[in-house]
C-alpha cells in the first residue's frame, strides 16, 4: 500500500512543538491506512539553539530561525504553528497565501483583527483546496464524540444546560514567573484565550454557538517575577523574592453564564489559580430525559444517566469506558480501560487534519471556528467591563 507523503514544516519548537511532532509520528502508526505519511522537513525556532536541538531530537532534515524559509520552500506541504499567540497570524497568512495547509495552535491569534484576517485568508485559500485548522483538540476526545452521538440520538432528550470548566493551578503561586502567557501583547489575554477557549469549544460542539453571555473576569496576582527567555516554563520554575517584577495585564480567571444557539443555557468557568486542579476540564450536560458528565483527568470514562429509563431508587450514572467501539476507535488499544492520553488525542487531531487535506474539505475546527471563539472572548471582556449581558457579534 502506498500512502501519500506530505512534507511538514514546524514553527515554534517548545511544549506544543514537541506535541505536534509526537502526534505526526504516531498518527500513521495508530491509523492505518493513514491519510498521509509525514516527512519532517524543516523546524523553525527564533532561538537558534532550540531550533538546532529540535532538528536533532525530532529528526527534521533542516532547521532555521526565520519562518519565511519554510514559507518559501516549495517542497513544504504543511505548516504547524506552535509559537506564542502574537506570531500565529503572520505565519498562518503567509503559509495560506503560499498554498500550504496550516494547523495553528489555539487561541487562533492574540487579537480579533488578526483572527479575522486569518479567517479571510483561510476562506480564500480554501477555494484552492487548502485546509486550515485550529488546535481545539479536546472536542476530539472519543468520550466527547460519544457524548455528542448520544445527545444527537435524542437519548437524553432536549439539552437544557451545558456546564464546562477548565481549572489549572500552575500559576496560583505568586512566585510562578511572568512568561509570555501573562503579557497582553504576546498572549492577547490570559486564562481566557489560553484555556477558557478550550472549554467553550467543547460546550459549543455539544450545544451550538454561544449567542449571549454575562461574565466576571478577574486578575488576582497583579505582578510577577520576570522569567528570562521566550519559552514558557508553565510555573515549573519559581523565582526568588529578589527577581525583577513586572505587572500582569491579563486575566487569571473567567466565569460566564451563557445561552447557546441550540436552546440550552449554561456556564463556562476557567482559572489557572485553582490549587489542586491540574488539567481539570469538566463537562456536565443535562437533557430533559437524562444527563452526561465527563472530566479530562479520567478522559476515557463517560458517565451517562438515562434518567427516564431507570426506576425510582435505581437511578444513577452508568460508566462507559471508551475503546474500539467508540469514535476514533482505531487510536485506542484493543480493550476499553487500556486507555488513551494526550499523545493519542493529538494524533487524532493530525488524523482529522490529514483526512481533510486528502479528501478536500475543511475540518470542524477550521479558522472560521477559531475566529468565532475570538469573538466570544471579546464579548466576555465587554460584558465584564459593562457588568451586563452582551450578544456575541
Ligand atoms: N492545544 C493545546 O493543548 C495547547 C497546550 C499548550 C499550548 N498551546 C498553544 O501552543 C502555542 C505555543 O505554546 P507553547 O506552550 O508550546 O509555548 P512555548 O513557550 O513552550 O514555545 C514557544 C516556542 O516558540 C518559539 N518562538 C517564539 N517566537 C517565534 C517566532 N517568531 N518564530 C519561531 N519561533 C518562535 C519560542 O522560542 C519557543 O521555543 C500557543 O499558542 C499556546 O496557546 C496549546
Amino acid at each position: 500500500m502506498s500512502v501519500k507523503k506530505l512534507n511538514v514544516g514546524l514553527v515554534g519548537a517548545g511544549f506544543m512543538g514537541k506535541a505536534h511532532v509526537v502526534a505526526y509520528s504516531n498518527m500513521p502508526k495508530l491509523f492505518w491506512p493513514a491519510p498521509f505519511y509525514p516527512v519532517f522537513k524543516t523546524v523553525c525556532d527564533i532561538v537558534p539553539e532550540i531550533a538546532e536541538d529540535a532538528k536533532e531530537r525530532f529528526g527534521f532534515e533542516k532547521c532555521c530561525t526565520d519562518y519565511m524559509d519554510i514559507i518559501n520552500d516549495p517542497e513544504i506541504d504543511i505548516v504547524s504553528i506552535c509559537t506564542p499567540n502574537n506570531v500565529h497570524a503572520e505565519v498562518a497568512i503567509a503559509a495560506l497565501n503560499a498554498g500550504k495547509h496550516v494547523l495553528c495552535e489555539k487561541p487562533i491569534s492574540a487579537t480579533t483583527e488578526e483572527a479575522k484576517a486569518m479567517a479571510e485568508a483561510a476562506a480564500k485559500a480554501a477555494e484552492k483546496g487548502v485546509v486550515s485548522m485550529c488546535a481545539y483538540q479536546y472536542r476530539r476526545v472519543p468520550a466527547i464524540d460519544e457524548a455528542k452521538k448520544i445527545i444527537e440520538s435524542g437519548a437524553i432528550g432536549e439539552l437544557t444546560n451545558v456546564r464546562t470548566q477548565y481549572l489549572q493551578s500552575w500559576s496560583a503561586d505568586p512566585s510562578s514567573p511572568l512568561s509570555w502567557r501573562f503579557e497582553k501583547k504576546t498572549a492577547g489575554s490570559g486564562t481566557l484565550g489560553d484555556i477558557a477557549t478550550h472549554a467553550m469549544d467543547i460546550a459549543q460542539y455539544l450545544a451550538g454557538d454561544i449567542t449571549e453571555l454575562v461574565s466576571i473576569v478577574k486578575t488576582y496576582i497583579k505582578e510577577r517575577p520576570v522569567q528570562e527567555g521566550g519559552v514558557d516554563l508553565l510555573g515549573t520554575v519559581k523565582l526568588g523574592p529578589d527577581a525583577k517584577k513586572k505587572p500582569v495585564d491579563v486575566d487569571d480567571e473567567v466565569s460566564i453564564l451563557c445561552k447557546y444557539a441550540g436552546g440550552a443555557v449554561g456556564s463556562v468557568e476557567a482559572t489557572r489559580m485553582a490549587w489542586g486542579r491540574n488539567n481539570y476540564i469538566t463537562v456536565e450536560a443535562h437533557g430533559t430525559k437524562g444527563s452526561i458528565t465527563w472530566k479530562y483527568e479520567r478522559l476515557n470514562e463517560l458517565e451517562v444517566c438515562y434518567g427516564m429509563d431507570d426506576k425510582d431508587g435505581e437511578r444513577g450514572f452508568k460508566k462507559i469506558y471508551t475503546g474500539p467501539a467508540n469514535p476514533h476507535g482505531d487510536v485506542t488499544w484493543n480493550i476499553p480501560g487500556m486507555n488513551i492520553g494526550y499523545g493519542e488525542l493529538k494524533a487524532i487531531e493530525i488524523y482529522e487534519f490529514g483526512k481533510a487535506i486528502v479528501e478536500g474539505y475543511q475540518p470542524t475546527t477550521n479558522f472560521q471556528v477559531g475566529y468565532q471563539l475570538d469573538r466570544v472572548c471579546d464579548a466576555i471582556l465587554e460584558s465584564a467591563e459593562k457588568h451586563a449581558w452582551v450578544t456575541v457579534k
